[in-house]
């Protein structure tokens, strides 16, 4: 088989490295990734812990041995030690095209060198160079000829909290309605919307907002019944029967639900329980911060493999590969409810982050990017089969779209219960093999990757030896 690494270069799958003995992380200096000379670990451990908020220290990956990331490149990160991984994090998805990837790089110098800020209360040409590529992405399932605008702020919490007020500014409605499971930031209304009780602080928040069932077809109530994702669309409309006026300003969805736990939307689910929204009189929002920009490969956003046409479209992280950014595309119909009153931020629209994210957008447009990152995908998902066809015992599913990808690891295959403490065990072995993942859903037992799009088929052999010699190493004799 043959396939573009890199985004371009074409080379073959006949010449990848078998690892058939212990897999190692590489040791790796050169011109570009020279020995690192910063701080060491532990100074910045103590820094770290003295001057920083404490909230920071709940939530890592490996808690009793915290990565130092210190220079990255591309599909790497290296530690203090000069050692390269694999990222397949892309550090919470932020990484797109590649950490440090030079043509992003280059544009975020040549506007520096121009000018690093301006408000939009001036005239700029890189946020609407940026809002025009946008623009020309926007699904047009329903074949409508409405017209498209973009609001840039500076996060995706920011994001999601403006298109909540933009649905209720345009439909006079109130409620919400978000999914259990679901991840929308951190800020009081995406907490409010966010349907995980570890990320919710016990304070006033999210009026309004009503949970309905995550169509989950693993563990949830209609797991394994044909009329799954039917039956859970009803619950949307059961919600919004027993639990709003019977009118709603909008439903919000992540295509694939990330933080908790990587499960996509079920087919079938979305056009069925938009349409109940739509009849409540409700906006279709698309939380696509992880799940978009080019990540499914097969499209654009990951809303279009549904069929459903959104009203607003949510993004930011991988937008500007690790820049602050958001954005919230709309209907100009709904933009418009809220343009009598001033609604601004000091950053968004900030023309150096819009230069990067207009670059990061020229190189996911490209044909070569989404062939890579369709072919690449497709190589991640059979390497996943495989693990679970070997060890079906341990890894109860494997779920994916695009390059968003999942091993649930279980205690066993029929009461399915989430092992949280081989999932972290694994996590820990796959990192002494040069691979960095994460672990996601309320259970902490998904091993879940979202890498750099530009990971190659030599980071999915590399990865699959690491996973299969991490299960060998930690059940032993015992599967
Ligand atoms: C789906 C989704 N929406 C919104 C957010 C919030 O984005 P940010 O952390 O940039 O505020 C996140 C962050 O992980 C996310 O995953």
């Amino acid at each position: 088989m043959i396939i573009s690494n890199y985004f371009g270069r074409i080379f073959s799958l006949s010449c990848i490295r078998a690892y058939s003995s212990s897999v190692k992380p590489t040791k790796q200096t050169n011109e570009e990734i020279p020995a690192y000379g910063g701080l060491s670990f532990k100074e910045v451990e103590e820094k770290r812990h003295k001057f920083l908020s404490p909230s920071l220290q709940t939530y890592f990956f490996f808690p009793e041995n915290p990565f130092y990331l210190t220079r990255a490149r591309m599909q790497y990160i290296y530690d203090a030690n000069d050692t390269r991984y694999v990222d397949l994090t892309g550090q919470n998805t932020s990484i797109s095209v590649g950490h440090n990837h030079p043509r992003v790089v280059a544009a975020i110098k040549r506007q520096m060198e121009s000018v690093v800020h301006c408000s939009t209360m001036f005239y700029n040409e890189s946020p609407v160079l940026l809002a025009e590529q946008l623009v020309a992405t926007v699904p047009n399932i329903s074949n409508s000829k409405e017209d498209w605008v973009v609001h840039l702020v500076s996060s995706g919490s920011e994001a999601v909290d403006l298109a909540i007020m933009l649905a209720r500014a345009y439909t006079g409605n109130f409620d919400v309605l978000a999914l259990r499971s679901s991840y929308h930031g951190l800020l009081s209304t995406p907490m409010g919307l966010t349907g995980l009780n570890t990320c919710k602080q016990n304070i006033a928040g999210g009026f309004g907002v009503k949970h309905c069932m995550n169509p989950d077809m693993f563990r949830g109530q209609f797991a394994g019944d044909p009329q799954a994702p039917d039956k859970y669309a009803q619950d949307v409309r059961d919600v919004i029967q027993y639990s709003t006026p019977g009118k709603v300003a909008a439903f919000i969805f992540e295509p694939v639900i990330m933080v908790g736990g990587l499960h996509p939307l079920p087919q079938g689910y979305l056009p069925k329980a938009c349409e109940y929204v739509r009849e409540a009189g409700g906006l279709i929002i698309s939380d696509e911060v992880q799940t978009g920009n080019g990540r499914p490969g097969s499209h654009f956003w990951a809303v279009e493999k549904y069929g459903v046409q959104p009203d607003i479209i949510v993004t930011g992280k991988g937008l500007s590969n690790g820049l602050p950014i958001g954005a919230v595309m709309m209907r100009r119909e709904v933009a418009e409810s809220m343009a009598h009153k001033v609604f601004f931020s000091t950053y968004g629209s900030n023309p150096t982050v819009c230069a990067a994210a207009t670059e990061v957008m020229r190189i996911l447009r490209e044909d070569k990017t989404v062939s890579h990152i369709t072919n690449v995908a497709e190589l991640f998902l059979e390497s996943f089969l495989r693990i679970q066809q070997k060890y079906p015992s341990i890894i109860g599913d494997v779920r994916a779209l695009g390059l968003l990808l999942a091993l649930d690891v279980v205690k066993d295959p029929v009461s399915r219960q989430p092992d949280r403490e081989s999932a972290q065990k694994l996590l820990t072995l796959i990192r002494e093999r040069g691979v960095i993942m994460t672990t996601g859903g309320l259970g902490k037992n998904v091993l879940r990757m979202n890498p750099p799009l530009c990971v190659t088929p030599e980071d999915v052999k590399l990865t699959e030896n690491a996973i299969l010699e991490s299960i060998e190493t930690h059940y032993g004799k015992s599967l």
